[in-house]
């Protein structure tokens, strides 16, 4: 037998839970359509054109890429006319775009990394696409930056979509975490994982670690003893995978376990962190607590910070939920670790 499709399961959850209704399910499925419009253009490639700089940058003073700009295209489009949506914000555009008034609007507000991992886009290795729904405050028409700033609890649902050898979709409606492969002759993503369960403890961690000069002295001792090995305090050999995309990384720790960690350094301590609060490190730590795991600050659960900024960011320690623990220790109590 087939496995279920995407909107098949939606609907069965909007049978099962009552915070899954039509309107969610309509943005669901056309953010997924969205992705599967990605996907093409990312196939082609040098042959459509789509490789290379955009020659602009973006609100965080980073050069976009052709694709960055293309996949954010992309994504307004396919959410503008539906009606399921009050406004939606990107890591591409410094504010938030609110729907245009020829439309009708919605009650959701949809947040989103449009192209995660664009370093790793010329060079042919996984990027993806990831995404925040929150619910827009009552009463309110004209969403502005302030609604967005909702704590990662207060999340609807969240997913991403990694382009990668196969097209996936993973997503939360907070009722665990399920897999979709992306059928690409009848182009309908197809149930292939359904409650995926990180394991509790690993022996791969995922770091940059060229930026080991820059760590706090907490990271430093963390990372010495993990490097150590079999004959240091942790007892056990560690592993080292570092894919530069975000997506890729959690999606080898939802597939096999491991623990993820951006810290804050000297490089990155006056922007508060590199990967962004509320359209990377929420969607993500979400789906990584639905899967069974852990994401912190190093210091506090990631879900629980009060955003302040609309592209805020965010040191985030995420994975194994044993592991997200150890490594948090070693930064709450020193002594303890
Ligand atoms: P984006 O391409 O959306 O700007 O995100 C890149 C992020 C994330 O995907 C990745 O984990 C991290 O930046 C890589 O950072 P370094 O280049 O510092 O390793
Ligand atoms: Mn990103
Ligand atoms: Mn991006």
């Amino acid at each position: 037998m087939q496995p279920i499709s995407l909107t098949q399961h939606l609907i069965e959850e909007q049978r099962r839970h009552a915070n899954v209704n039509a309107e969610l399910r309509l943005l669901v499925e056309v953010v997924a359509r969205a992705c599967k419009r990605i996907s093409i253009a990312l196939g082609k490639g040098a042959l459509g054109g789509v490789l290379g700089e955009a020659g602009t940058g973006n609100v965080q003073g980073e050069a976009q890429k052709k694709l960055d700009v293309i996949s954010n295209e992309i994504l307004l489009e396919a959410n503008a006319w539906g009606g399921h949506l009050a406004a939606c914000a990107s890591e591409e555009m410094a504010d938030p775009y609110p729907i245009p008034d020829v439309y009708p609007k919605g009650n959701y507000l949809l947040l989103f990394d449009p192209l995660d991992g664009s370093s790793n886009i010329d060079v042919n290795i996984s990027v993806g696409t990831i995404f925040s729904v929150l619910r827009c405050p009552e009463g309110v028409v004209n969403p502005t930056e302030k609604e967005f700033l909702q704590p990662g609890t207060q999340q609807v649902a969240a997913g991403y979509c990694a382009y990668g050898p196969n097209t996936l979709l993973v997503l939360t409606t907070g009722h665990g975490v399920n897999v979709f492969t992306l059928d690409r002759e009848i182009g309908s993503f197809r149930l292939t994982r359904a409650n995926a369960i990180i394991p509790e403890d690993t022996s791969e961690f995922a770091i940059n670690a060229s930026n080991q000069r820059f760590w706090e002295p907490p990271m430093q001792r963390y990372v010495a003893d993990l490097l150590a090995g079999a004959t240091g305090p942790r007892g056990r050999d560690f592993n080292m995978r570092w894919v530069g995309s975000m997506v890729g990384d959690v999606h080898r720790i939802l597939t096999r376990g491991g623990v993820f960690i951006y810290p804050l350094d000297a490089k990155v301590k006056a922007k508060g962190g590199r990967l962004r609060l509320l359209y990377e490190a929420n969607p993500m730590s979400f789906i990584v607590e639905q899967a069974g795991g852990a994401a912190t600050t190093g210091r506090s659960r990631l879900m629980e910070v009060q955003p302040e900024h609309l592209h805020q960011r965010v040191p985030v320690f995420l994975g194994s939920k044993h592991e997200v623990e150890t490594a948090t220790r070693y930064h709450l109590d020193p002594a303890a670790a």
